[in-house]
């Protein structure tokens, strides 16, 4: 089992903007939690045990986010709310957290050097900080795929998603070879092609479990245009080396939720605050009400 995670939380976040000014992407509130909320308590539901943040300028809410504060939970008590105290349980969530700041912003590649020493020998599992898997996190897939790393003795396994002809441009997009059930060989990848040169449909979805090989590959990566050193281009090294890269397809209800626009970010957080407890079925009243169904 894989049980450490690097979740790479650095960016600017630029696409989000005014929002984003001063607080990480990352902690903007789907329904009720913050995007990385879900995506650590998916982590620890999927054996997970140890995760670092690879963060940066102004991200220090994250950190805050995971801590216990005592003042709080003071008040809390002595006003006897136990409701909102049980809010705070998510921070007994059963793993170590430790932190790491990519210092200049050099690409998703050299943020996931950074955390070359916390993972060590070991194979881990990359988590994008701003992508949830399934409503509400619920996905199993980050244990699917370490169970399928050990199983096809793998290099690297990588979480995929058929999207749409016109967004492949948005993604890394993979080359599938042959085979099985849920997976497929992956003959190379490639950056953000445009429609009429992407190998398939099928997207790199935030999820990626890898050895400790893949931060050799990464240092042989030149930087591309922007001067930012690109994750996908160390796969490819993977794949001309004839390593095994095996690509993970989703079920359809790991839906991914990628938070990194406006459009995505609405979207997300109206269906998950549908699918809330507690709010979701007034939610839906007022939802039809405001487009004038009701
Ligand atoms: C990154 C990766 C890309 C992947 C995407 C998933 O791109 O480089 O391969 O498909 O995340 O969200 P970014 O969204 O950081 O531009």
């Amino acid at each position: 089992m894989i049980r450490s995670a690097i979740v790479p939380v650095a960016g600017h976040g630029t696409r989000l903007l005014p929002a984003t000014k001063s607080q990480p992407k990352e902690m903007l509130p789907v329904a009720r939690k913050p995007i990385v909320q879900y995506v650590a308590e998916e982590l620890v539901s999927n054996g997970i045990e140890n995760i670092c943040f690879i963060t940066g300028r102004s991200k220090t809410s994250i950190e805050d986010h995971f801590d216990s504060d005592p003042e709080l939970t003071r008040v809390l008590t002595e006003g006897k709310k136990q409701d909102l105290l049980d809010e705070l349980k998510f921070e007994e969530l059963a793993a170590k957290f430790y932190y790491t700041r990519q210092r200049v912003q050099r690409g998703l590649g050299d943020a996931i050097l950074c955390g070359e020493n916390f993972a060590g020998e070991s194979p881990f599992l990359v988590a994008l900080g701003d992508s949830i898997l399934g409503i509400n996190g619920l996905s199993r897939s980050v244990a699917r795929m370490s169970e399928l790393f050990v199983e096809l003795r793998a290099t690297c396994i990588i979480a995929v998603e058929e999207v749409p002809e016109d967004e492949v441009h948005h993604y890394g997009i993979i080359d599938p070879g042959e085979g099985e059930g849920d997976w497929t060989r992956i003959r190379n990848i490639v950056e953000k092609p445009s429609k009429d040169s992407a190998p398939s449909r099928y997207a790199v979805a935030g999820r990626y479990a890898f050895s400790p090989i893949i931060f050799d590959m990464i240092r042989r990566v030149l930087p591309d245009k922007r001067g930012e050193i690109q994750l996908t281009n160390a796969i490819q090294l993977l794949c001309e080396e004839g390593k095994r890269v095996v690509a993970l397809k989703l079920p359809p209800q790991d839906k991914r939720y990628d938070i990194g626009n406006f459009p995505s970010y609405f979207e997300t957080f109206v269906e998950f605050a549908l699918a809330d407890p507690l709010y979701g079925a007034d939610f839906r009243v007022t939802l039809e009400r405001l487009l004038g169904r009701k």
